[in-house]
């Protein structure tokens, strides 16, 4: 009876663009000659690259659609290019998600769980019953409205607010997609907050964090299209801007797209978007006490730290490098799986205009990383909600670690 209750609820409630026929396939180039072949049919819409188009002996990812398949297929083949298909048809999935969100216990209002993937109105249900809890530990604020107006609402953990401490400040969810990052940031706000074994993470260093960077997107992914990422600006042509490709540091220079339909959209001028605007803001007012910025993105274990628009090493690239290792043993040691450690462009691809970038280039925080979260167990962007929790604890450890580094370095 439930069961059926619940799958009429799923039907009612299926999203406006449907992945019918959609497919993963995995990719296996086998030299730099074969990866530019394949950026040369980079499209979006039609073929959409969900791991970075780089030849670095993994495999790619890429979701195509049903009209360009046999195209897709047949490009590989006269290329040699071997492949998979991963997931056969990706509305399958996209169902199972959400019968697997509607059937996980439901939590009161005001409390989160971590066995589903919650909305933007519960999560900020979430962070004001801790600020009425905890309102010597907690405070709120908005600093600034999305496109569409809902409140961007960054939550200070703070033991003691004159003491004006070293800060760590912490957003995800800058791409809607990628769903496990805001749950990551929520369990990191719930860990600090509401266990007391972490009060010493406190002792030394402020926490600020915004866990939904990108909330229209966010609602918007949980609505109409579960693989949007941009904002919802409307635009010139299209709607959205990639917010990581919007911050004002060598804007456009390299792996941004001009066009307003693409999913790498720097946006009409930097900081076009009220959400890049609201998070550069806040930063270069807090900028002499954030010593540590991390943005949480999915998927592909990675922790990237600057540049992302040039091949150069940051002159602290020891530092830089040394403080991720750490951060990976502890995760690793928790039992999740090893990152890769580098300089965006050198690990990933190259691409201009990312918030990580900024931070360094501009507001001064030296030590500034993009950490992207690990895939679902099948591939794709999330894992199901059943793997959130033993992923947003292992990744916690790791959290940690930057913690106890920033309190040891700056205090
Ligand atoms: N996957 C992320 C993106 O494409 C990686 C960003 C890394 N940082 C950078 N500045 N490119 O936005
Ligand atoms: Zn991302």
């Amino acid at each position: 009876m439930r069961f059926l209750a619940i799958l009429s609820i799923v039907v009612a409630a299926a999203y406006a663009k449907s992945y019918d026929g959609y497919k993963l396939y995995r990719v296996h180039p086998t030299s730099e000659g074969q990866v530019d072949l394949l950026k040369k049919i980079n499209d979006d819409r039609k073929i959409d690259f969900w791991s970075s188009l780089r030849f670095s002996g993994k495999p790619i990812d890429v979701m195509v659609e049903p009209a360009t398949q046999s195209l897709f297929t047949s490009f590989l083949n006269m290329n040699g290019i071997a492949h998979e298909i991963v997931i056969d048809n990706i509305e399958r999935i996209v169902k199972q998600e959400k019968m697997q969100q509607l059937l996980a216990p439901r939590s009161s209002r005001g409390s989160i769980s971590f066995n589903k993937f919650h909305r933007f109105d519960e999560i900020n249900a979430y962070l004001d019953t801790l600020a009425a809890q905890y309102p010597d530990l907690v405070q709120l604020e908005t600093i600034g409205n999305s496109y569409e107006g809902r409140e961007l609402k960054v939550i200070q953990i703070s033991t003691n607010r004159a003491a004006s401490k070293p800060a760590i400040f912490i957003d995800a969810g800058i791409h809607a997609r990628e769903w496990l990052a805001p749950a990551q940031a929520l369990y990191i706000i719930k860990e600090l907050v509401e266990n007391v074994e972490n009060r010493r993470l406190l002792e030394k260093v402020d926490w600020h964090i915004l866990p939904v960077m990108n909330p229209d997107g966010y609602e918007y992914t949980h609505t109409d299209e579960r693989f949007w990422r941009k904002t919802r600006s409307q635009q010139d042509g299209c709607v959205g801007t990639d917010g990581n490709r919007n911050f004002g540091y060598h804007w456009g220079e390299i792996g941004a797209s001009s066009w307003s339909c693409d999913d790498t959209f720097m946006g009409p001028s930097p900081f076009s978007e009220k959400e890049t605007i609201s998070v550069r803001d806040y930063i270069l007012n807090r900028q002499r006490e954030i010593k540590l910025y991390l943005t949480f993105h999915s998927y592909g274990n990675y922790l990237l730290y600057p540049w992302g628009f040039t091949s150069d090493l940051p002159y602290d690239d020891s530092e830089l490098r040394g403080l991720a290792e750490n951060v990976n043993a502890a995760i690793v040691e928790a039992g999740g799986d090893s990152y890769e450690i580098g300089t965006s462009t050198n690990v990933l691809y190259a691409a201009a205009g990312g918030s990580d970038d900024w931070a360094k280039g501009v507001a001064g925080i030296e030590l500034s990383y993009t950490i992207e979260l690990p895939a679902g167990r099948f591939g794709g962007f999330n894992p199901s909600p059943t793997e959130i929790s033993g992923h947003v604890q292992q990744t916690f450890e790791g959290v940690v670690v930057y913690g106890e580094y920033i309190a040891n370095k700056f205090a």
